[in-house]
């Protein structure tokens, strides 16, 4: 939950000099290129100031006296979004688990369809949840960064849903669903376009279930603990904080999930690297191979009360929908099927290793060579390529 004053006050000195950096930067030269791990350039002061306390957040490291556990992934959001900046990836993979039946489908082995199995515990009580017996799935999944967070969220649904019925079936092969999920914040349907499974619609909600999956900290969206196979008794133990965890920060009335919210929605997307002859030759083959029918180049965000997300150009190189593109983990999230998974956004991939859901590609050559079932005539045409073809689109996929 909250730090206390002094531990408060001591990052917030560390962060001084850099919000300070940012904020001589912004006046100073608009036009300069943004590092990863800035805020959006020439953010409004007021969200320039919420960027800051939402780093504040996304950084802050929680014990169990705050809130922490029972059981967890980590014991902040940074621990497992760091590179090449806060706001990015790690090597951390967390664990998924249920049970996949004769007929292909997903059975939870946990409470209220919940696959997630911690990696750690608080110590001392045993509260360390295990995967039970009846488990035939057990996968992993990496992290996904979230520079340029806000400008995905800003995209409408109608983009979205309109991009799916433009796909339907029979067009080589390729589909794509609009992954209709309640979000947990209005209760409203809305299109899921956050997480491998597309499982949220909204940072807000992300952060939220992010809080209390990955650190065990509730809050008024995910106002109960994931707590698999603890029994009552040890809960008390591991976890005596009443719920909701997360509570307003008496000076600023904000919560956590605010916070982390407005840090991912300022979070600037990364530049592209270098572009010279071979990169843009390797994009014409990215499209004429048909990567570019999921990977779709560039999306525009609607109407939105802030000018730094209104009706912008998105380089994300995704269509943000559901594919079976034969890399499924058997598991049923939201509303993706155990073989379903959104199409990852491209942009910042020369930072971002391993690839996959389940990090099992090292290198884009493997990732492509997974690409099955709905890509698997433009994993064919790939394979097709003449080496300098191949090469191109190598050096435009890592200029991303
Ligand atoms: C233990 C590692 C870990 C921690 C801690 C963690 N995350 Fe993540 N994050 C992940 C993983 C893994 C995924 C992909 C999860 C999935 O979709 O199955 C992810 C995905 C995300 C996404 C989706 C991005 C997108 O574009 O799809 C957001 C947003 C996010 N995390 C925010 C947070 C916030 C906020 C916190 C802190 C409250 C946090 N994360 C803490 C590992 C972590
Ligand atoms: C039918 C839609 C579709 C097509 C066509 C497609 N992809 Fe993908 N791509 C996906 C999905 C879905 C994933 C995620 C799979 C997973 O993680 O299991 C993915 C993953 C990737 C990744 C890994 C990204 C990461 O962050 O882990 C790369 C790189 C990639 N695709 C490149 C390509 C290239 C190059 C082509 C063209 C040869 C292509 N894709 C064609 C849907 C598609």
């Amino acid at each position: 939950m909250r730090r206390s004053l002094n531990r408060r006050a001591g990052l917030a000195a560390a962060l001084v000099a850099a919000a300070a950096a940012w904020a001589t930067a912004l006046m100073t030269a608009q036009g300069r290129a943004v590092r990863p791990g800035d805020p959006i350039a020439g953010l409004a002061p007021a969200d320039f100031e919420e960027f800051r306390l939402g780093l504040d957040d996304f950084l802050e490291v929680e014990t169990a006296e705050e809130g922490l556990g029972p059981a967890f992934n980590g014991t902040s959001c940074a621990a497992c979004h760091n590179v090449p900046a806060v706001g990015g990836v790690s090597a951390v993979a967390e664990v998924r688990a249920g049970r996949r039946l004769a007929d292909g489908s997903f059975e939870a082995v946990a409470p209220e369809g919940e696959s997630l199995f911690h990696l750690f515990s608080v110590p001392g009580h045993a509260c360390q949840p295990a995967i039970p017996p009846e488990a035939n799935v057990i996968v992993r999944r990496v992290p996904i960064p979230v520079f340029g967070a806000g400008l995905v969220e800003a995209i409408d649904d109608e983009t979205l849903i309109a991009l799916a019925d433009a796909q339907g079936r029979g067009r080589d092969g390729v589909s794509g669903r609009a992954a209709i999920v309640t979000d947990r914040g209005t209760g409203a349907r809305r299109v899921g376009r956050f997480g491998w499974k597309s499982q949220h619609a909204t940072l807000l909600a992300f952060g939220a279930d992010a809080y209390r999956n990955e650190m065990g900290i509730t809050n008024d969206l995910f106002p109960t603990e994931l707590a698999v196979g603890i029994d009552d008794a040890r809960f008390r133990l591991c976890d005596p904080i009443p719920d909701p965890e997360d509570i307003r920060d008496p000076r600023t009335r904000r919560r956590g999930i605010d916070n982390f919210a407005s840090f991912m929605r300022f979070l600037a997307p990364l530049e592209r690297g270098d572009i010279d002859d071979t990169v843009r030759a390797g994009e014409a083959v990215f499209t004429a191979t048909g990567c570019a029918s999921c990977h779709v180049p560039t999306l525009t965000t609607g109407a939105n009360a802030n000018p730094r997300l209104h009706r912008q150009t998105v380089p994300l190189f995704s269509d943000l929908l559901l594919h079976d593109v034969g890399t499924g983990d058997g598991i049923r999230q939201a509303a993706a099927e155990p073989e379903e998974f959104r199409t990852p956004a491209l942009w910042g991939l020369r930072f971002r290793r391993p690839l996959l859901h389940d990090g099992s590609a090292a290198t884009v050559d493997d990732a492509i060579g997974r690409h099955g079932n709905e890509a698997a005539d433009a994993r064919a045409r790939v394979e097709r390529l003449a080496p300098a073809q191949r090469e191109a689109l190598r050096r435009f996929l890592l200029s991303l």
